[in-house]
This record gives C-alpha cells, structure tokens and sequence, in this order.
C-alpha cells in the first residue's frame, strides 16, 4: 500500500495507487450521503483553518463543508479583517493562528509554492492542504475531475481528454494532467492560443492544438477553462468575442466530439466567452456534478491527511 499522506500540495508524481485510494474513498463517502449518512465524527476535535489569500467561493465553501461533515472546527481566516491588511507577515500570522492548535490549513494564495513554503514552517503535527497556489496546483480539483470522469466513463485506456482554454495560468489544468496522466488516460490534448499555451520545458505533457474543432473531434471529455485576466499582461488578453468564435465550446462544436462527451468546467463559468450557455446547462454538461465531487473528495483528503 502506499504511504498515507501527511500534506497534500500537489499530485504530480504521487503513486497512481493514491491517487486511486482518495477517489475510492470519495466515493465511499458519496455512497454513505446517498443512504443518508451526511455526517460522521472521524474527525471531531480538530481544528482545520480554512486560509485563503484570494477569492474563492466553491472551494472554500466544499472545503468548510468537508471537514464539518467529518466533524472537525472550522475556522475561516477572513483577509479583509486580518492584520495582513496592517502588515503582518505571513508567517507571523501562520504562527498566531497555529498557537490556537490547528490540526490542518487549507491554503490558497496567488503565490505558486506557498502550500511547500508553509510546509516547511508549519509545526510539526499541522497538515497543509493546497486548495490552489498561482498557476502551479490545486490538487483537490484534480482530483474531484478524475472523479467526475470516473463516475461516468472508468475506461481511462480508452479516454481523450481536452482540456481547452487558458492552459498557461492554470493550475486546474497542471493537477488535472497529473491526475489524469498517473490514471493511464489515453490521450490528453491541450487547446488554446499561441499566447495561453505554456512552454513545452515548463509543461512537458499532452499533445497540443491551437484548432479546436480538431482537438474536440472523438473526443469523450472536455474540459473549459476560464481567461484567467488577473495572471495576463495586458498583451496577453484576447478580444473576448474572437474569442469565443476560435475557442468557445458551443453546440455545433461539441457535435464533433463522441457521442455523450462529457462538459466539464472548475468554475467560475463565463457565459459567451468559453462556453455557451445552453452547453454549459445542456445534457451534457458535469459541470454542477463536479461541485458535488468536490465536497466528497475534499472530505477524502482531510480524512487522509488528518486520520490519526
Ligand atoms: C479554479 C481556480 O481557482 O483555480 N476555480 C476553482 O477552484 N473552482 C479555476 C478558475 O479560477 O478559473
């Protein structure tokens, strides 16, 4: 069996075998809701901090969500009343909050590396989960996308995968590879503008299309993802509308992909820039299932990292 984990900052190179075991888990746990078992006490009398230096409304909420249903405290560092608005530096904050006797910190923080910075700062005994650090990881989304592909098409040898949009500034799109890659997923392709594609030294996975209609075609999953404007340059940012036209997933598009092509999206969506509505809220569309996973897989995680 592989080792159990203590953090989780990010999936690249973890053991298919974890991988596996945090989705069986899930979805033990998804399974347990279904027949009414919505809360357990595996984890009452821990303190799990819910730290997040940028926006977030599904994944902080999922994970306040997860570690309640285990049975853990919660506390949410709310930035705006915070003394990092006074000054304080982070880990002086980290420090004060730790003397409170925190078990576990979920981090977010625009900073790529931070989750492994306060790995190494934190006390011993503390488990650090990343819930998305710049454009590097956000491991429990990949994750909760396995998952979600999992649920409906377990064939991973036989799967083409496309993830499509702003490649270059997302994580979502870094842990989903992982994930996906470490599950033995036939074909990842990545599509995206010239500008949005990350250097292939940086980013050395998938095959790579700047056409989508051809990345789509056969294809049993696709995943959008959102222009990420708060990491562009101004060069970087496209006109929205050519945009759409070149890279947005609407209905004649998705009619070139496999019959039952999965839609997928992390959200936020952005409605008329990478997806049309009526494929966003189509039949096709996993996109709300995700945000379901999320809770199961992030109850996964705690319980891992956090199982005494
Ligand atoms: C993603 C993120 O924050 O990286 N969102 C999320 O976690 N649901 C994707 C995004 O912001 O576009």
């Amino acid at each position: 069996m592989s080792p159990r984990l203590r953090h989780l900052t990010t999936l690249e190179n973890l053991p298919r075998a974890t991988i596996e075991r945090l989705l069986d888990r899930a979805e033990t746990l998804r399974d347990a809701c279904a027949h009414g078992t919505r809360k357990l006490n595996v984890l009452a009398g821990r303190t799990v901090l819910n730290l997040f230096f940028e926006p977030s409304t599904r994944t902080r909420t999922s994970f306040e969500l997860a570690a309640r249903r285990l049975g853990a405290d919660v506390i949410n560092f709310d930035l705006g009343f915070s003394s990092t608005s006074k000054g304080e530096e982070m880990y002086d904050t980290l420090h004060t909050l730790e003397a409170m006797h925190l078990d576990a910190i979920i981090v977010r923080h625009r900073q790529s590396g931070t989750p492994d910075a306060l790995v190494r700062h934190a006390m011993s005994g503390v488990s650090v989960v990343n819930a998305g650090d710049g454009n590097r990881a956000h491991p429990t989304q990949g994750l909760l996308d396995a998952l979600t592909i999992r649920q409906h098409r377990p064939d991973f040898e036989n799967l083409r995968v496309v993830i499509c949009g702003d490649i270059k500034h997302s994580r979502v799109a870094r842990s989903d590879v992982h994930a996906l890659s470490a599950l033995g997923v036939k074909e990842i392709r990545l599509c995206g503008p010239a500008s949005l594609m990350p250097e292939e030294d940086e980013f050395p996975h998938g095959l790579r299309f700047d056409d989508f209609d051809q990345a789509i075609a056969n294809a049993d999953a696709v995943i959008m993802l959102r222009l990420q404007k708060e990491r562009m340059d101004s060069i970087e940012l496209p006109d929205e509308a050519a945009y759409f036209t070149r890279y947005g997933l609407d209905q004649r598009r998705l009619a070139l992909a496999a019959k039952g092509c999965l839609v997928m999206h992390p959200g936020p969506i952005n409605r008329g820039i990478e997806i049309a509505s009526d494929v966003a809220d189509g039949a096709q569309s996993r996109i709300l299932e995700q945000v379901g996973n999320g809770v199961f897989v992030r109850m996964a995680v705690l319980d891992e990292v956090l199982a005494r």
